[in-house]
């Protein structure tokens, strides 16, 4: 068993990126500049965009966060996300999610500029990757893809197991896996809650990928030896004898999947730290009009 280290892996990426802001800075090029929007505090997308925040500074971009309270109206939130794209020093856009309910999240996906769209949510994103054309792709597949480079992981016809359905990441994930590049060339099964035999169909797979949003739900008896396991998920479990009062866990029953596992992503430490990767490489391709000619 060897580990997908995502802690190794995203030094390095952070590296290759920051040398790369450090040319444009050099060149007195137009350096990358993220925008986050929150809304609300809630503990763990505060979490996840201080830490966008933090990682866009560390590699010399900048970043700016716009902050509203869980009040705000959804035409308030459409004018911010208008602002930022109409304002030519903006590369990037994320709004974090969830939204609060009264919020329509597609819609607000929906005005965010394509160009601009570096977590690739737009409709517009999603079908360019589903075609295979230039496109932002959604940060947690995309760093998922990453590492199975970066490791030299065989994909061409193996069976890719799917568990979740989620647009950010099951749906994209599935696609990906399933076109004609490496990584990619596979056999792609999407689960989802609703699947009958879901044991049996994950036990088929070469490569799995959790990400379900269900703490150690993938459990030894529904890994095939040899299988490479990716656990996306990450979530807090309440544990009395921590300072914080909760573990983190991820979708795969780690202790007792890793000795089947050919390769196997822990948490933390795997998957999550690819994604702000993933996003800052977005960003600067953003920057650079990589994906798309003009803003
Ligand atoms: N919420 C959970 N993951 C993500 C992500 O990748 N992007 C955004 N915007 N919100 C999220």
């Amino acid at each position: 068993m060897q580990l997908l280290d995502g802690k190794f892996l995203s030094a390095q990426i952070k590296q290759e990126i920051a040398a790369e802001v450090a040319q444009i800075r050099q060149q007195g090029g137009k350096i990358p500049h993220l925008v986050a929007i929150l809304v609300g505090n809630k503990g763990s997308s505060e979490t996840y965009v201080a830490s966008k925040m933090k990682n866009c500074e560390e590699v010399g971009m900048h970043s700016t966060l716009i902050r509203f309270e869980p009040t705000v109206t959804e035409a308030e939130l459409l004018d911010a996300v208008q602002q930022v794209n109409d304002n030519p020093d903006m590369d990037g856009l994320i709004v974090q999610l969830p939204l609060p309910d009264h919020i329509n999240p597609d819609r607000v996906m929906e005005t965010i500029n394509p160009a601009k769209d570096v977590d690739g949510f737009h409709p517009i994103n999603i079908g360019r990757m589903a075609k295979g054309l230039p496109a932002y792709v959604s940060a947690t597949p995309q760093g998922v893809l990453e590492m199975l480079k970066r490791y030299n992981i065989e994909t061409a016809g193996k069976h890719c197991v799917v568990v979740g359905r989620s647009q950010i990441v099951g749906l994209p994930m599935s696609i990906l896996m399933q076109r004609n590049t490496y990584p990619g060339n596979c056999t792609v099964t999407l689960t989802h809650s609703r699947t009958q035999n879901l044991a049996e169909i994950c036990q088929s797979a070469d490569i799995l990928v959790a990400a379900l949003g269900r703490p150690e739900f993938i459990t030894a008896d529904m890994v095939k030896e040899g299988a490479v396991v990716i656990d996306v998920g990450l979530e807090r479990v309440p544990d009395a004898s921590k300072k914080s009062g909760f573990v983190l866990k991820g979708d795969v029953k780690f202790d007792e999947v890793a000795p089947k596992s050919s390769f196997i992503t822990p948490v933390p430490g795997g998957v999550g730290l690819m994604t702000i990767c993933s996003l800052m490489q977005n960003t600067l391709k953003a920057a650079r009009r990589e994906v798309y000619e003009k803003p």
